[in-house]
């Protein structure tokens, strides 16, 4: 398999404000971007070519995060999809990249724990016309979603059905070779107006194509919501951040478990209980940091504990009692004002959540 196709377009409404500033495929995850991770498993699988779908907002950011792909040994090819029209229309945007080759399509917010080298193996050995992965999810109707047959053969794909056949959802990973343009010529843009992949793939299979599926073992994260991206933060801190202080710890700080800081961070008088990731330069101060929280980088945090949080780079947070489940833009500030006021002053961005 020679190539892959990256979907980094679309608009993030669900995590507004943050995607007010950030493509959705940028937000880190236990302080690296969701799309390095992407990219670590196209690496992984030897793909040494990716074409990537950006918007005109956000693709300027993607280009100055991933570039030639270097340091992944991946040469990137960016593709401008004026409008979020579907992943139907992102592949076909993608045409003249592609041409008449194979190629794996990644939709730039999703985590998978696996990969996808060995399912590529199963691809080549198996020769279908197109693979898909499904996951067993509580709430299918967030999803595309598959109904198989007793031997497992997929009969029939619905894009967020009200009422789910079943509880296996698409992730957002498939294999295709050039016939899944035959049968996007045929489809016509869904109720939301896109057109959907999941009604392409039907169309395969109403065309008679093999389509075949593998159920996910590992974990996989739609990174959609901010619940969503505070469980995959817990989750990816959980399986990959090791002890690595290079950080300044005094005398009366404490650390448990595995907590990463990188350098220039100094934390004085705290208790930080793994796993923790803090970034660099940020300065933690008379503050406990519980688990499953990731801290980026010039983040100052005084008089507070926080749990299983995500503060992106140059966020502020003083004198907060407890401060937890919560995700803190970049330059936010969450201060308690030094008079005994039980008023709030806020002053947040448009589509801000503040639960009090
Ligand atoms: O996450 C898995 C789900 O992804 C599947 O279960 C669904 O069947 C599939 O349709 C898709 O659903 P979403 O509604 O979550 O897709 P979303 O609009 O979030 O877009 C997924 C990625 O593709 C995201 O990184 C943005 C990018 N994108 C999206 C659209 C609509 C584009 O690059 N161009 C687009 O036109």
């Amino acid at each position: 398999m020679k190539k892959a196709l990256i979907l980094s377009g679309g608009q993030g409404t669900r995590l507004r404000p943050l995607t007010h500033t950030i493509a959705k495929q940028l937000v880190p995850v236990a302080g690296k971007p969701i799309l390095g991770y992407v990219f670590d498993h196209i690496c992984e699988a030897k793909i040494k070519k990716a074409g990537i779908i950006i918007s005109p907002e956000t693709g300027q950011d993607v280009k100055d995060y991933l570039g030639d792909g270097l340091p992944w040994n991946i040469k990137t090819h960016y593709i401008v999809q004026k409008k979020p029209l579907g992943l139907a229309h992102a592949v076909l945007s993608a045409r003249s990249f592609l041409r008449d080759d194979d190629f794996v399509m990644y939709l730039g917010d999703n985590l998978l724990s696996s990969g996808v080298r060995t399912a590529i193996a199963r691809f080549k050995k198996n020769k279908p016309d197109a693979m898909i992965f499904l996951k067993a999810v509580e709430d299918p109707r967030r999803f595309g979603v598959a109904r198989l047959d007793s031997d497992g053969k997929v009969i029939e794909l619905m894009e967020k059905p009200q009422n789910p056949p079943s509880n296996l959802a698409l992730v957002g990973v498939y294999i295709f070779t050039k016939k899944i343009f035959d049968a996007i010529a045929r489809i016509k843009p869904s109720k939301r107006g896109e057109l959907e992949i999941t009604d392409a793939i039907q169309e395969l299979i109403n065309m008679g194509y093999a389509v075949d599926s593998e159920i996910l073992d590992g974990w996989w994260l739609d990174t959609g919501k901010k619940d969503d991206l505070l469980q995959a933060n817990s989750i990816v801190l959980d399986e990959y951040i090791k002890n690595d202080i290079k950080g300044k710890i005094d005398v009366n700080s404490r650390t448990t478990g595995r907590v990463t800081i990188e350098p220039g961070s100094v934390v004085t008088n705290s208790n930080i209980r793994g796993p923790v990731k803090i970034g660099k330069n940020s300065t933690i101060e008379n503050t406990f940091i519980g688990s499953f929280t990731s801290i980026g980088d010039n983040v100052t945090i005084k008089n507070s504990a926080i749990e299983h949080s995500v503060i992106l780079d140059n966020a502020h947070i003083e004198g907060i009692e407890r401060l937890e489940d919560s995700l803190i833009g970049r330059g936010a500030k969450v201060i308690k004002n030094a008079h005994q006021h039980t008023a709030l002053r806020l002053m947040i961005s448009d589509d801000s959540i503040v639960e009090v």
